[in-house]
């Protein structure tokens, strides 16, 4: 073992880092619109499907099967005596970089559209389905898709509305019930007062607005209302009146005063004057963070807020590359006005998007929570699959310059102009870029190539870029970029809790002459839609192991950031567990392991301490797939990591108990002349790995943080069963 390995307290290494789960996405098999080019004929893939879905549910979703067929009978190794923990506060064997905690993103689980995209309304294009009005009804008269009143060439296809039976009694109109509900709540206005009868807050101001034309006969108003799905509830209303026969944008505001907050609502449109109407992007928006038009959704951002991430990677993920070539998040047909935008099928995860969510919303999310981007770039490969190289791929590599100029060139530029046309005047900052997604999956041998091109292009243009291979160290040799040096690799792991653990000192001794490591999406895949404290703590031993490694991995981002979780049956709004924070219409929480992001990224220092260890406790598992026959391996079942705050001399002790019990642990710091004997402690702990969150309990596993005595520089101390353990160690 090499010293540096010895330092960072090196136990096992783990082989394989891909879990079965992974790919094929279900929706791939099962939602997705695109099925003509499957090598397969379409009778084989639900089947397949199916199958796919068995094997991999068997192998890795739920923690019941992953944690009992894993973990061996075999009688636990008992600890031959209280587990020692060493700091060595003398020496510093990395600097943690100020990026290293993050986020990633992708529109998968309605994570953009019916998610974090503060837009209330489902299908306001109404090009989710070629011939259906999807997600739309009529009340009274009848409505129907319109392709010869398109409003421009990007919404080339308007709802048309048959009200010429409407009446004064018998009002006809169009109702959308949004992504599973349109939410209003109960913040304040006249109805919720406080104790001294004020108003608690102020009641939310929604911004309606809708494109609509007229036959030449009709001279009536249009009501807009946000109703109770059985109509007895009108809980706002306005009207708008002179609807011509040429396409003309009304925008009107609703305020809605519920006595109790609810979703099971709907905006309607409608009408008392009989006529044919037809409408476009009709849209409903509530207050969004900091106010942003066309922004985002304010709990979603208030939650990632607490998780103070210092970048983004966007926009995938395999909603990057989609499956189909024409399926790609092709950047610029998401900028500029709405009303612009074309709107792709999300082919990868089998829903629309209308890329409302485009370029510049991805940007200012990121400004808005103080992120630096790290832009994943489209690299000529989509899943199906397709591959484009050579020549034919330049086209490719100059939407990516385009891309990065628009990201960060100013008024002089062509894309720089055309960014502040878009109303952002100053450049965002970008240090790292990501050539493709996950092109370890291109079984053509095309990416080194395709990587060359585009690392070429864009070094020649933006030296100072750090370029990003999504191929990373836990693949072959074979796949790995050779033709360029790639400033950072891309790696990948999604794990049942106990492979996590077992691979919790894979970095330890990892050669630091190659490229740095960029985790890019990781996540413990236990529990569904959202991970329990088992999921939490497999995190947790993981990032000390990512966090003990800082000078080699440069930042790490969990993955999938988001689930709305109003329909989990197949099809419905989830395509992939385990995601970290879950939300309906109208609420949302923070996983268990929302919340192992939450304590590790707001307490660490910027130096890594040595840490060695003795007696680490363990407990016999054997990995999946290796036949009973095989010998149970023997994992850690404590993890540890030491950093300090240079400034404030401040050491972040964290320690990891998975056991069911709870852990004594003796821990000797050297190197300091004193620590004192009280302490800050943050705490997560459960009493049972199956214990989670959720809409209904969003906080039931949440930090607690405690001034603790007794310790110092050296002390015992007892570990809860279960737990993630901060200890905010003040030295002198
Ligand atoms: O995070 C879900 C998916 O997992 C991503 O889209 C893809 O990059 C990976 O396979």
């Amino acid at each position: 073992m090499g010293e540096a390995a010895a330092k960072r307290n090196q136990v096992f290494t783990e082989p394989g880092q891909y879990g079965c789960l992974n790919w094929p996405p279900a929706s791939f098999i099962l939602n997705s619109p695109m099925k003509s080019n499957l090598p397969f004929s379409n009778k084989l893939v639900l089947p397949l499907g199916v199958f796919i879905l068995l094997l991999c549910a068997s192998a890795d979703f739920s923690r019941a099967q992953t944690t009992n067929s894993e973990v061996t009978d075999a009688a636990p190794v008992a600890p031959p005596a209280v587990p020692v923990l060493q700091i060595k506060a003398d020496q510093v064997v990395a600097k943690v970089s100020p990026t290293f905690y993050g986020l990633m993103t992708e529109d998968i689980n309605f994570a953009l559209e019916g998610g974090l995209y503060a837009e209330l309304i489902r299908n306001r294009t109404f090009k989710a389905n070629p011939t259906n009005a999807v997600y739309w009804s009529a009340i009274n008269g009848s409505i129907s898709l319109d392709t010869n009143q398109s409003l421009n060439s990007a919404l080339n296809v308007s709802l048309k509305l048959d009200a010429t039976q409407a009446t004064k009694n018998s009002p006809a109109g169009i109702a959308n019930g949004g992504y599973w509900g349109i939410p209003v709540r109960r913040n304040g206005g006249t109805i919720s007062l406080d104790a001294n009868r004020q108003p608690a807050a102020a009641p939310d101001i929604y911004h309606a607005s809708f494109y609509a034309k007229a036959a030449s006969r009709f001279n009536g108003a249009l009501t807009v209302a946000i109703q109770s799905n059985d109509g007895k509830t009108i809980f706002a209303s306005a009207e708008v009146s002179e609807i011509t026969s040429d396409w003309k944008k009304y925008e009107v505001t609703l305020t809605p005063k519920p006595y109790s907050s609810s979703k099971d609502n709907q905006l309607v449109i409608s009408t008392t004057s009989p006529g044919t109407i037809w409408f476009q992007q009709v849209s409903l928006f509530p207050p969004t963070y900091k106010n942003r038009p066309n922004g985002a959704r304010r709990d979603l951002m208030e939650l990632m807020a607490g998780m103070k991430p210092s970048f983004l990677r966007f926009p995938g993920g395999d909603f990057l590359e989609g499956h189909q070539l024409d399926h790609h998040f092709d950047w610029k047909k998401t900028i500029g006005g709405i009303s612009e935008r074309p709107g792709h099928m999300n082919d990868a995860w089998g829903y629309w998007t209308t890329d409302g969510f485009g370029l510049l919303e991805f940007l200012e999310w990121c400004e808005d929570l103080n992120m630096q981007p790290v832009l994943a770039l489209y690299a000529g490969y989509s899943k199906n699959p397709n591959v484009i190289q050579g020549a034919d791929l330049q086209p490719y590599v100059q939407d990516a310059l385009d891309e990065i100029e628009y990201v960060t060139g100013d008024a002089s530029t062509k894309w720089g102009s055309r960014r502040i046309q878009d109303g952002h005047p100053a450049p965002f900052p970008l240090n790292y870029v990501e050539i493709g997604n996950e092109d370890f999956f291109d079984k053509s041998g095309s990416y080194d190539g395709r990587f060359a091109q585009f690392y070429d292009a864009i070094k020649a243009k933006y030296p100072q870029l750090q370029i990003i291979s999504t191929v990373g160290n836990d693949h072959p040799e074979s796949q790995r970029i050779h033709s360029r040096t790639p400033d950072l690799v891309d790696e990948h792991f999604y794990k049942s809790q106990e492979a996590m653990e077992a691979q919790s000192h894979i970095y330890d001794d990892r050669p630091r002459t190659g490229p740095k490591v960029f985790v890019g999406e990781w996540a413990t895949r236990v529990g569904r839609p959202t991970p329990n404290m088992a999921g939490a703590l497999g995190d947790a031993a993981w990032m000390c192991c990512m966090e003990r490694n800082a000078d080699l991995v440069q930042l790490e981002s969990y993955a999938p950031l988001f689930v709305n979780v109003s329909d989990l049956a197949r099809g419905g709004s989830m395509q992939w567990p385990s995601d970290l924070i879950g939300y309906d219409a109208l609420t949302s929480y923070g996983s268990p392991s929302y919340y192992a992001q939450v304590i590790f990224s707001n307490n660490h220092g910027d130096e890594v301490l040595a840490t060695d260890s003795q007696d680490v406790p363990t407990y016999p598992w054997r990995a999946p797939g290796r036949g009973q026959s095989a010998s149970p391996r023997q994992v850690p079942s404590l993890f540890f990591d030491a950093t300090r705050d240079s400034a404030s001399g401040i050491i972040f002790l964290k320690i990891v108990n998975r056991n069911s019990t709870a852990q004594s642990v003796h821990v000797k710091i050297s190197g300091v002349n004193n620590v004192d004997s009280s302490a800050e402690a943050v705490v997560l702990s459960a009493d049972s790995p199956d214990a989670t969150n959720s809409i209904q309990e969003p906080k039931k596993i949440a930090p607690a943080v405690s001034a603790v005595d007794g310790v110092g520089a050296d002390f015992t101390r007892d570990f809860p069963a279960y737990s993630i353990t901060v200890l905010k160690l003040k030295t002198h």
